[in-house]
């Protein structure tokens, strides 16, 4: 089983993933740790020092290295990962791909942390309006969704468990 879960920074993919993962028995995966860990540097540095087409290269790659492996995870992709059509594809036809989503508003409180180059401006609402509108599209392409909006991590994974026909109080 390759579950994917992919959507907009501040969706919980991450955080959704491991819980998923750790319910299902899978390995989990994050592309930006992948890429963190191949680059020996953290995304923000990778951004800075070598701006943001380098990182959707290193993405895409390491994107096709999960893929192309013959395990079975759980896999949290970063937000822009769709803009790549090819990478899109590679979603779509050898993973379970699921979309999860949230207002600007909830994205904005919880990418309030930081660490996301692409919002790190005095006033990040503006962009997150902005790179929504222009990544919807791609979105789009994936039908299977989860509206994480005022839902727990729990009520999350337990509709993607549903989705995928795993009943989630299974061995409780
Ligand atoms: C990005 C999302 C981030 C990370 C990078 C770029 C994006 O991942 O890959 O900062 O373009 O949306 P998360 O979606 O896990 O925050």
């Amino acid at each position: 089983m390759r579950i994917a879960l992919v959507g907009f920074m501040g969706t919980g993919k991450s955080s959704v993933g491991r819980l998923l993962a750790r319910r299902l028995g899978l390995k989990f995966l994050d592309t930006d740790l992948l890429i963190e860990k191949k680059e020996g540097r953290s995304i923000p540095e990778i951004f800075a020092e070598e701006g943001e087409e380098y990182f959707r290269r290193v993405e895409s790659e390491v994107l096709e290295e999960i893929i192309n492996s013959d395990d079975s995870f759980v896999l949290a992709t970063g937000g822009g990962i769709v803009i790549s059509a090819k990478n899109r594809r590679l979603l779509k036809d050898r993973t379970f791909p699921v979309l999860l989503t949230a207002s600007p508003e909830t994205i904005y409180r919880r990418t309030s942390g930081g660490g996301r180059p692409l919002l790190n401006l005095t006033k990040p609402e503006k962009r997150i309006n902005e790179l929504l509108k222009k990544r919807e599209v791609y979105y789009r392409e994936f039908k299977n969704r989860v509206d994480t909006e005022g839902k727990t991590l729990l009520e999350v994974t337990g509709e993607i468990l549903a989705m995928i026909g795993v009943d989630k109080d299974a061995g409780d």
